[in-house]
């Protein structure tokens, strides 16, 4: 028999999927290059006519057809089954990266009770390449011991602490003086930015990652859904929690920003280049930082295991693998692939088509390929799997019901709109 979540394992465990290093490192840094509160109209626009739709279908075929990626497709029709590979591998090779950084959240942990390294001159260590593994082998074993042991059981310790770390340091944030001034900046939309399609693109390919949708982890996470599950009702307060957690990420760290004199358009580093400057000035700053880095490595750590999974669900499914062998081979292909990631920024300076390798590989999957996956998996789905039966597996259990309408947005409108995005990526590429 197949494992079950319990009712609110599956909503923690979904949550923890999707709060990550998307909702807390780099959805405030987007916003800030993007001149701050405009960028929130079109990120909500897409979380509610496009990740919710692509969550709603990916958690229907996966709680319907109880399989993988690859199962769930090949029994919607065995002609579409290796599509799933597409998203699969997209999933596979963002996590080989995402666990570098997963490693670098753990790293500045430590640092902030003992002091902060310069981002240059940790990255040029080999401590980055220890955490990786470090944090590969956390999440096989957390992985290993299976649905309800491991992962269900973790993400409902960690993401209470999660919870509350985001209040206490909230609470400090907004107290600080000048913190009015990031709440103005973060809160006040200049709209003139909407008329530029690279924001909208912007929270598009925002809204899917922070959602842990289009990468084959609903549709996984779907196929150990018990059938009494509200769907829709599940996918409105997961993608709630994500979103909330990722406006009050915004409160922090702007509040932060600002009232410490840095730029909110530092790009990715802010993260890991101003805030511990920030921290080791602030008063508590070390009980701050602490409590601030540990909760970007739990956020991060619940993220890795549905990725993970994605996989791992696949070999037990397709090939009868034990979940320890599986977990096993899975991860080590990750240790493999994430190795020139986590050594890019070192002595060894690996790099991809002209970047870091770490970068290029964030461009090739992240923001290149992730649409990609996405589509596929709206093809497949929305064009292969009857439509009536689709509605009426997400409405199964539900007072309100998902109308029609949804239909054409996961047939035509997401793939066409998404399709847009992967070729603006390209000609930028060019
Ligand atoms: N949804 C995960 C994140 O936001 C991948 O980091």
């Amino acid at each position: 028999m197949r494992a079950h979540w319990s009712k609110l394992g599956f909503i923690l465990v979904a949550i923890g999927s999707a709060v990550g290093l998307g909702n807390i490192w780099r959805f405030p840094y987007i916003v800030g290059e993007s001149g701050g509160g405009a960028f929130l109209i079109p990120y909500f626009i897409a979380i509610l006519f496009f990740g919710i739709p692509v969550m709603l279908i990916g958690l229907a075929a996966g709680r319907k057809f109880k399989g993988s990626v690859l199962t769930t497709l090949g029994k919607i029709n065995p002609k579409i089954k290796y599509i799933g590979l597409i998203p699969v591998i997209v999933t596979l090779a963002i996590l080989s990266y995402y666990l570098v950084i997963t490693g670098w959240t753990f790293g500045y942990f430590i640092f902030s009770i003992f002091g902060y390294m310069s981002f240059d001159a940790f990255t040029e260590t080999l401590y980055p390449l220890f955490l990786f593994f470090g944090a590969v082998a956390l999440i096989a074993l957390i992985v290993k011991l299976g649905i309800k042991r491991g992962i269900e059981r973790t993400c409902k310790y960690l993401l209470p602490l999660l919870f509350l770390f985001i209040l206490i340091i909230l609470v400090k944030s907004l107290s600080l003086p000048n913190a009015m001034e990031g709440i103005k900046f973060y809160l006040t939309p200049d709209l003139s930015m909407l008329s530029n399609p690279r924001i909208w693109l912007l929270a598009f390919g925002q809204a899917f990652f922070s959602l842990s949708v289009g990468f084959g982890i609903m549709l996984t996470y779907g196929s150990y859904l018990s059938n009494k599950e509200n769907i829709p009702r599940s996918a409105f307060t997961i993608a709630g929690a994500d979103t909330l957690i990722a406006i009050l990420a915004g409160f922090i760290i702007f509040p932060i920003v600002f009232s410490f004199g840095f730029s909110p358009s530092a790009g990715p580093e802010l993260v890991f280049i101003a805030l511990p400057e920030i921290f080791s000035v602030m008063s508590f700053g070390q009980i701050f930082g602490a409590l601030f880095f540990l909760l970007l490595f739990i956020g991060a750590m619940t993220s890795a295991i549905s990725m993970l999974e994605v996989g791992v669900t696949i070999l037990i499914d397709e090939r009868k693998f034990s979940r320890t062998k599986a977990t096993i081979l899975i991860s080590s292909i990750i240790a493999l692939i994430g190795l020139p990631s986590a050594l890019s920024y070192s002595g060894f300076n690996i790099t991809l088509l002209g970047r870091p390798f770490l970068d290029s590989m964030d461009i090739i999957f992240g923001s290149f390929l992730a649409p990609i996956g996405a589509i596929s998996l709206c093809i497949a789905i929305g064009w292969f799997w009857d439509s009536k039966k689709l509605l009426n597996e997400i409405n199964k259990n539900s007072k309100i019901k998902i109308p029609y309408l949804m239909i054409y947005l996961v047939k035509y409108v997401i793939p066409i709109v998404l399709f847009g995005v992967f070729a603006l990526e390209l000609l930028k590429l060019l």
